[in-house]
């Protein structure tokens, strides 16, 4: 009692304005439900049964010898009819609700009536009195009931009423009837159904004429497209094979008037839609103009609140909530644990909590949880009933467009996707393509900054044999720029395009240089979810020494801002300066903020996968820094850069030694190393601070400090 006080405390606290979305999204994999809806069956002669058939053509029981009379029917009564004017109703039980409202109806119109148990097998009550009907007309509370039972006695009831003329109403249970019940207190909620048009009649009987029963009520409810014959896209690398599939379901949901506007699809297993499977996403925009998808798996399943939405190649795909009802979890009395135990999460338990603490839930489940012991129906109805008990929330249903137009409003910084390597997560790997391989990923980044030295390094780093580097890019040449720039939204297919296709050989190490990853807000944290286990690589100059060499470059690159502003002028701009100036300065001093950005690179990375590089001993000595570096990335074959590299005196760099004795450098330096004396004095102030918090930081990783540093630590003492 007492936690049940201090949930309803908790759930108070709750601001009563927020609305909060509720959206039941129901996967149907088979089509063959019930629902709690007036069915009459229309049911026409059957050429066999109605057409000229003798008295001895009848089927006759071993039991019960039906005395059933074909054409002129049975003994007329002084009205002309042929049955007593008694009603038939085939009841669930003594008690149940929907039984006891029908015989209501009957006892007020002052119908003639007799309640049955619906009987199974073998129990139909003799139907006839000589050659007179006893019942001029069957109510079914269930029509299921009629649907599965046994032949026999289905065959005998439909004889009689052939016989008789004699009309059957059967009430179609639970899924309009629920869904109408949660419409009063969720306007409009509308179940949201997937078809996978192989499986249409490809059931038992009962199972088709359920198929039937569902399409003849198509406009009560939402559709989605699942998958032809439910597979895993991913398993399709040739998206026009994929999309042939898709046209399959497409032609099947227009044969059978299925609507189709919803934008909606959903994806077998998630597979495909995280890990992005770019054929799915474009065979989807292609066929069924697809702009809305969910999933429970991004950025993975547990836990659950971690679950968000992106937007990947037009399609906003929403976080999927789960609702505890397993597929092989079928009748409530199996319920994993006892049916308390379902009980437990929807009454206060984890599935409340879901939709406590989601503001769009959304939810899927399966036919087995429909059409078997109502699982699904009876788990939401309860979760509703509860929600409506103990808290104040305002429940709301949206179609899948507008749903996703009210999530990403909510959450727009959801947007962006974050790429995590599917090798990483058992269930990523198991929905990601076969052609997709996780050793086609870099094992090493080199993050710069600019102006450092990471061009010459990473030359010297693709002479090694066992490295290879990526391929070069129209846009930024050597550089990718994929964590950093706009290309990432483009997915990690895109990305590992730029990596040749892995040789068998273990000894396969790519590597990426892009300078702009060092400074940048977003690569670390990027970077770190698609290679964990990557090793980064920065070169740390004097921060001065590179705010200087970049300026320079900017010069030679004629960038116009720098051809106007001295040097001086650029890093002593104040907060009145033109914008032009300012956004220059900050490109100039903000990567020489090394502590900064080296600890955003340690939230991410174990500081044992970080080296940091001295700027000045590659210049000077990059053969031992390579040495270093292939220790650092545990490298068997060691190569002795000083045998492959030389100095070239006219250039003022080491380069690499060619065949023959000649040398391959990289341009030549654009002016002198150091800035005006004042300059100096303004920039070494600026860094101050920054030097001395990477020195500390740099001592806590257990690197040596590099020799521009010590320097200049000794300088400020
Ligand atoms: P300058 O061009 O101003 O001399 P990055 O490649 O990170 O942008 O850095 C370019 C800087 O790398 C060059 O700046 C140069 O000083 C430095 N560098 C270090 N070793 C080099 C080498 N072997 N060849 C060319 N430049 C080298």
């Amino acid at each position: 009692m007492l936690s049940v006080l201090r949930l309803r405390r908790l759930v108070r606290q709750v601001p009563l304005q927020t609305s909060f979305i509720f959206l039941f999204l129901l996967c149907i994999l088979s089509v063959f439900l019930s629902s709690y809806f007036l069915f009459a069956i229309k049911r026409k002669l059957e050429p066999s049964l109605a057409a000229g058939r003798s008295a001895d053509d009848l089927y006759v029981t071993p039991s019960r010898p039906l005395p059933f009379l074909s054409g002129v029917g049975g003994t007329l009564s002084s009205d002309g009819s042929r049955t007593d004017p008694v009603v038939l109703v085939f009841v669930e039980s003594p008690y149940s609700q929907l039984g006891q409202e029908i015989v209501a109806i009957l006892e007020s119109a002052r119908f003639r009536y007799r309640t049955e148990i619906s009987p199974g097998k073998g129990d139909m009550p003799t139907l006839t009195d000589g050659q007179r009907g006893r019942f001029v007309l069957i109510i079914y509370e269930n029509i299921l009931k009629y649907v599965n039972m046994d032949a026999w006695n289905r065959e005998l009831l439909d004889r009689y009423c052939i016989e008789f003329g004699v009309g059957m109403i059967g009430f179609f249970k639970a899924l309009v009837e629920t869904q109408n019940e949660l419409r009063r207190s969720i306007p409009d909620f509308t179940f949201n159904l997937g078809f996978s048009g192989k499986f249409f009649h490809a059931g038992t009987d009962e199972e088709d004429r359920g198929d039937d029963l569902l399409l003849s009520y198509v406009e009560e409810f939402w559709w989605f497209p699942h998958m032809w014959s439910h597979m895993q896209p991913h398993r399709f690398h040739n998206q026009s094979v994929l999309a042939e599939q898709m046209m399959l379901n497409r032609r099947f949901a227009e044969d059978q008037s299925i609507p189709t506007h919803q934008g909606y699809a959903v994806a077998p297993h998630h597979s495909g839609v995280y890990p992005v499977h770019i054929q799915l996403y474009e065979a989807w925009k292609r066929v069924w103009d697809i702009r809305v998808t969910s999933t429970e798996e991004y950025p993975h399943l547990k836990p659950a609140r971690f679950r968000r939405g992106f937007i990947h190649r037009g399609i906003r795909v929403l976080p999927r909530q789960t609702c505890g009802l397993f597929t092989h979890t079928i009748f409530h009395k199996d319920y994993p644990g006892g049916p308390q135990e379902l009980e437990r999460i929807i009454d206060g338990g984890e599935l409340f909590l879901t939709v406590l603490l989601n503001p769009i839930s959304i939810f899927m489940t399966h036919l087995s949880n429909y059409g078997n012991d109502r699982l699904g129906l009876f788990t939401f109805k309860r979760l509703l009933n509860f929600l409506l008990t103990w808290t104040h929330l305002k429940l709301q249903t949206l179609p899948p467009l507008q749903l996703a137009d009210k999530y990403f409003q909510r959450f727009p910084s959801d947007t962006e996707p974050l790429w995590q390597d599917p090798c990483e997560d058992k269930r990523h790997k198991d929905i990601w393509s076969k052609e997709k391989t996780c050793d086609r990923f870099p094992k090493l980044l080199l993050i710069g900054p600019q102006k450092t030295g990471a061009t010459a390094l990473y030359l010297f780093l693709g002479m090694h044999p066992d490295l290879s580097s990526n391929y070069p890019s129209k846009e930024t040449f050597e550089e990718i720029q994929f964590f950093s720039g706009h290309s990432y939204h483009r997915g990690i297919d895109w990305y590992m395009e730029y990596f040749p296709l892995p040789s068998n050989s273990s000894s396969d190490y790519y590597f990426e240089k892009s300078a702009s990853y060092f400074d940048s807000d977003v690569a670390a944290v990027r970077a770190a979810a698609l290679l964990p286990r990557a090793r980064i690589i920065t070169v740390l100059s004097d921060p001065v020494e590179r705010a200087f060499a970049w300026y320079q470059h900017q010069r030679a690159h004629a960038d116009p801002a720098a051809l106007k502003y001295s040097f001086h002028d650029v890093i002593t701009a104040s907060h009145n300066a033109p914008v032009k100036l300012q956004v220059l300065q900050k490109r100039c001093l903000a990567p020489g903020w090394y502590a900064t950005h080296l600890s955003r690179w340690l939230e991410h990375y174990h500081h044992d996968q970080i080296l940091v590089v001295d700027g000045q001993t590659l210049k000077t000595d990059p053969a031992s820094v390579m040495e270093k570096i292939q220790t650092f990335l545990g490298l068997e074959n060691q190569v002795d850069y000083h045998k492959t590299l030389a100095f070239d005196p006219k250039k003022g760099f080491w380069c690499q030694l060619l065949d023959g004795g000649k040398t391959k450098c990289l341009g030549k330096s654009k002016g002198p190393r150091y800035p005006d004396k004042q300059s100096q004095v303004f920039l070494r102030k600026y860094y101050r601070d920054g030097n001395i918090q990477l020195s500390k930081l740099l001592y806590k990783m257990g690197q040596v400090l590099p020799g521009w540093l010590r320097e200049d630590l000794l300088n400020i003492r």
